[in-house]
């Protein structure tokens, strides 16, 4: 090659979180390819998520991070390759089946319904019916139950800012509706939560308190996938990251064996890590 690949360390494990690292991982992908007509997606990509940690994914545009997400979460069905949920090869067909095994999406466009309040955008798609004939009989919703609940879900997350789950959350600032977007995708007992660039549209505070809730989402047990440009939060909260470039990984580092430079270098292929193709 022309350019000059200084060759950088691999990444390894994260200091002081050993023990999470000798686990299975719980989402696994090995090879994955998809294409589209003569467009490559992914070329082979491999990808693990271990119990309990923040992987953040980081790449170049048409680096293949959406693809490689939608693969995982049953919006693509990818040509090739295996992907397997705690140890087991899992086949999504569509989003629904991947939520279902307890992975969660929240995208940046439409993570929330702005007219609807609070406590109706946690439950969308998966209303509560009262309990007895009134729900299976006459589908009667158990408003005052999902209300309760969601409370109690946002309130375990720490977003003391939201008082009031019927508040529409058209009234509600960018941040605090990425939150509700968040505690909807954690609050069913999932596994998994992917975002997708979940901070990009929003302030300096506003992107610290979804930040803040990445990590106590993490230090709840949950896996976090979390696709991100800004490198800054990616350094704050990352417990790994995996560099996506031109349909593939390029490597796996930590934000404490390598900086935002290295990273950087590695993604636009500058640098390569030690032994990667
Ligand atoms: N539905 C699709 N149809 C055609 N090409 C696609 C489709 N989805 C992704 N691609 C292509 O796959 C490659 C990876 O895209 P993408 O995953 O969106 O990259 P990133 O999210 O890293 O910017 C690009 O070349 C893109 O044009
Ligand atoms: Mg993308």
């Amino acid at each position: 090659m022309s350019t000059s690949t200084l060759e950088v360390a691999h990444g390894g494990i994260p200091a002081g979180k050993e023990e999470i690292y000798a686990k299975e991982p719980v989402l696994s992908a090995r090879k994955l390819v998809i294409t589209f007509g003569r467009v490559v997606g992914l070329d082979g990509v491999d990808l693990d998520l271990y119990p309990g940690e923040v992987l953040a994914v980081i790449g170049d545009n048409g680096a293949g991070k959406s693809t490689l997400i939608k693969c995982l979460t049953g919006a693509y069905v990818p040509d090739s390759g295996e992907i397997t949920l705690n140890g087991q090869p899992v086949h999504f067909k569509k989003p629904q089946d991947a939520r279902e095994a307890g992975i969660e999406t929240v995208y940046q466009q439409l993570a929330v319904i702005p007219a609807l309040d609070i406590a109706s955008n946690l439950y969308l798609a998966r209303e509560e019916r009262r309990p007895g004939p009134l729900g299976s009989v006459l589908r009667m919703l158990d408003k005052k139950g999902m209300e309760k609940r969601a409370g109690q879900s946002v309130q375990e997350l720490g977003i003391q800012t939201i008082q009031n789950m019927g508040q529409a959350v058209e009234t509600l600032s960018g941040g605090q509706r990425q939150a509700v977007a968040v505690a909807r995708a954690a609050a069913f007992g999932s596994k998994v939560v992917v975002l997708d660039e979940p901070t990009a549209a929003l302030g300096v505070k506003e992107s610290g308190m979804v930040l803040d809730m990445v990590k106590q989402l993490r230090d709840k047990g949950l896996s976090i996938i979390l696709i991100s440009h800004n490198m800054p939060h990616v350094w704050e909260v990352a417990d790994r990251i995996h560099i996506q470039r031109l349909g593939g990984r390029a490597g796996v580092i930590t934000p404490q064996t390598h900086d935002m430079g290295e990273g950087v270098a590695i993604m636009t292929g500058a640098k390569r890590l030690e032994g990667s193709s």
